[in-house]
């Protein structure tokens, strides 16, 4: 059955397909099922055919030295390796910036900036948002930042954090941004592991009604970084908050505001606005080669400790535009729309880079979908008349509980492509998405792609695929998916197991920032010859993918990627635990949230005031997003008689499922009653 029904639809046929609405198709780059094929099989049989009519799009300042591109994805043939272009020289900044403006596209706008507050909104050009580059540029390499070296920010979600940014692509310079909801600690450890020399940060920010003191956390993670020995010589503040009159009756979530306090510290400390003033608004980009890098960005880790993905110039350019334009069909007079933050991979690539490749106008939103109430980003829509929407389904899912009046208070007739990423989507809030905000009218694109991949992996087209509510469909342009058993044999036809990748595509990552051993074995070591997503997958009878959800310890919360082991040594670290074990749970919201296992020291209570402080701990070590929902007492864990904590059967316990599997293998059975016993009751 095929159909673009208006109603709710209360029982869901996983097979049932949606055409892509003809106003999409129409109008599309890729109109047809039959042409995304043709198109998809040359760029896995001659990718240097495919990339390389792409890549005559960009400026070059030189062509590659020896091959289009080389990869090694089998450990066992020599070190994994995956070049693109090398040896060519490019700057990213200039072929989104420059050359857009050298196009005509000077006065066009690049972005619409919406505030948290609204009313508090401003718009950038694309000539307006160079000139802030050449200049921020030129402050960074008046404070000594050169080629390579790395740069750290820690921003709200303003127009001056693309121009850090795009600033150090400029130069040559490396970015590193911690999403501004990590707590001091993450940010030093990430800080550190970078070697940062310069910070990038704002005073502070309204996220909905609440007050965030950024500076004040980079204070904390600049101290302990002096501490270790390390300090980070400059920190560039931007005055987003404290800069005009304000006064006592302030409202919640309006700037100015006059309760936030910023000490500067000398020598160190300098505000974006005082260096920008002087500084030229003419700046040389930096040729860089195409594979020096180009950002890093922390993703969870399952051993605990975040890994810096690494990402290069030319390979990456080449994927976030290329992506942007056939996923989301990008057109001149778009106006596109990522909610993301850019502390997350899908900010980098879908409201930095890939929108402004494709030289399209996009929004900028600093709030959150429920300030000041659950109508917000249809309100943003209606305003900007926005026509592609890209958001994630932990935020659907909580804005359907609202309900559809929200929704359709607002015009949404601009609306004629609405994405989801970053986990999988339940079909309720597909069809929530599909026939409320879209008006049964829209191509609902579910996307599937990991920091690790730089960008859309497997995805519909808007114009050519027929979708299925929960899945991602049919790879994206030069990737090759398969699904392996257990054992590494490739599944052919319908069937369940890991997914992963077989060939190297332009936008994925190199390596782990000093550390690629860790590379090797993270991502191609439990399967030699193929790239290991860590998700599983799971092919139906017609070929369609879908993601049936991580496979190892990494739990998604709100799609943020949380690894368990980070969760367990934070919470060890308070002197009543002697040891503690995550898991995922279900959660209608979040997605899955976490719940603990605290076994606490000899003498200790467990009370409801330790559970408050434990969440506490979790939320200052990580960060506020991390905490767990479920903390329970665990006099002992289910271990193996060789001390492997058993998981699996904890999160057994977590969802009140009592049939546990087998456990011949535990050290001591009787351990599953008392837990049950113990079960926080609410989960
Ligand atoms: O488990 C998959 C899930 O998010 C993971 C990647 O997380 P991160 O690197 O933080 O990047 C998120 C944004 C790209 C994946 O390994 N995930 C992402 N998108 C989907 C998804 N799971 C199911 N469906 C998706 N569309």
């Amino acid at each position: 059955m095929e159909s673009h029904s208006k109603l709710h639809i209360h029982t869901h046929d996983p097979d049932m397909k949606f055409d892509p609405p003809k106003r999409v198709a129409d109008v599309a780059h890729v109109q047809s099922f039959a042409q995304y094929e043709k198109m998809y099989k040359q760029s896995i049989k001659e990718p240097e055919i495919f990339w390389g009519e792409i890549a005559e799009q960009f400026f070059w300042a030189s062509q590659p030295s020896g091959a289009f591109m080389t990869y090694n994805f089998d450990i066992q043939k020599g070190p994994i390796s995956i070049k693109w272009m090398e040896g060519a020289k490019t700057n990213i900044c200039y072929n989104v910036l420059d050359r857009n403006v050298e196009k005509g596209l000077g006065d066009k706008i690049a972005f619409f900036w919406e505030g948290n507050y609204p009313g508090d909104d401003k718009k950038i050009t694309y000539k307006e948002l160079l000139e802030e580059v050449c200049k921020f540029s030129n402050v960074l390499k008046q404070l000594g930042v050169k080629k390579g070296d790395r740069v750290a920010m820690y921003m709200p979600m303003i127009v001056e954090l693309v121009v850090a940014m795009l600033a150090c692509a400029r130069i040559g310079a490396v970015h590193s941004i911690v999403f501004a909801g990590f707590s001091a600690e993450s940010l030093r450890d990430r800080i550190l592991d970078a070697s940062c020399s310069a910070i990038i940060t704002a005073d502070g920010v309204w996220r909905g009604p609440k007050l965030l003191n950024l500076k004040v956390i980079v204070d904390k993670a600049l101290h302990f970084c002096a501490e270790k020995g390390k300090p980070v010589t400059h920190c560039v503040v931007v005055q987003h908050l404290t800069n005009g009159d304000a006064t006592d009756s302030e409202e919640k979530g309006k700037r100015p505001c006059k309760s936030l306090q910023v000490t500067m510290k000398e020598d160190r400390d300098r505000w974006w606005h005082e260096l920008m003033t002087s500084a030229s608004n003419h700046n040389d980009p930096e040729w860089v080669d195409a594979e020096d890098p180009l950002f890093m960005l922390y993703t969870s880790g399952s051993t605990g400790k975040p890994k810096g993905v690494l990402h290069t110039v030319a390979g990456y350019m080449m994927y976030a535009a290329t992506t942007s334009k056939y996923t989301f069909d990008l057109h001149a007079d778009d106006v596109y729309w990522c909610t993301a933050d850019i502390g997350w991979i899908t900010g980098h690539t879908y409201v930095c880079y890939g929108p402004l490749a494709n030289g399209v106008t996009s929004v900028i939103f600093e709030g959150t979908p429920m300030f000041p109430d659950a109508g917000r980003l249809w309100d943003v829509v209606d305003k900007y008349k926005v026509t592609k929407f890209y958001t994630a389904p932990t935020a659907i899912r909580s804005l359907m509980k609202f309900g559809d009046s929200f929704v359709t208070k607002y015009d949404r007739s601009s609306l004629k492509i609405l994405g989801t990423v970053g986990e999988p989507i339940n079909p309720e809030a597909w069809h929530w998405y599909n026939n409320v905000v879209g008006n049964g009218n829209c191509a609902v694109v579910d996307t599937f792609w990991q920091t690790e991949t730089g960008g859309h992996v497997i995805t519909p087209l808007p114009g050519a695929t027929k979708t299925k509510a929960g899945s991602a469909t049919f790879p994206f342009f030069g990737i090759v998916p398969a699904i392996l058993s257990e054992d590494g044999v490739e599944v052919n036809g319908p069937g369940q197991g890991y997914l992963v990748f077989k060939q190297a595509w332009p936008g994925m990552m190199r390596t782990v920032y000093g550390d690629h051993e860790r590379f090797e074995t993270t991502y191609f070591k439990k399967f030699p010859g193929y790239y290991c997503t860590g998700d599983g997958g799971k092919r139906d009878e017609e070929g369609y993918i879908w993601i049936t959800g991580r496979i190892d310890d990494l739990v998604n919360v709100s799609g943020h990627l949380l690894s368990t082991a980070e969760v367990e040594s934070a919470l060890i670290e308070h002197d009543s635990v002697a040891e503690a074990a995550s898991v995922s749970h279900p959660h209608s919201i979040k997605g899955e949230c976490i719940y603990c296992f605290v076994t606490l020291n000899e003498g200790e209570t467990f009370t409801e005031e330790l559970s408050k402080e434990l969440t506490q701990v979790v939320r200052e070590k990580i960060g506020p997003f991390a905490q767990p929902d479920f903390i329970q007492n665990a006099p002992a864990l289910p271990k193996t008689r060789s001390g492997k904590i058993m998981r699996r059967i904890l999160r057994k316990i977590a969802v009140n499922d009592h049939d546990v599997g087998d456990t011949s293998t535990l050290a001591d059975e009787s351990v599953i009653d008392t837990l049950f016993s113990l079960r926080c009751s609410n989960a």
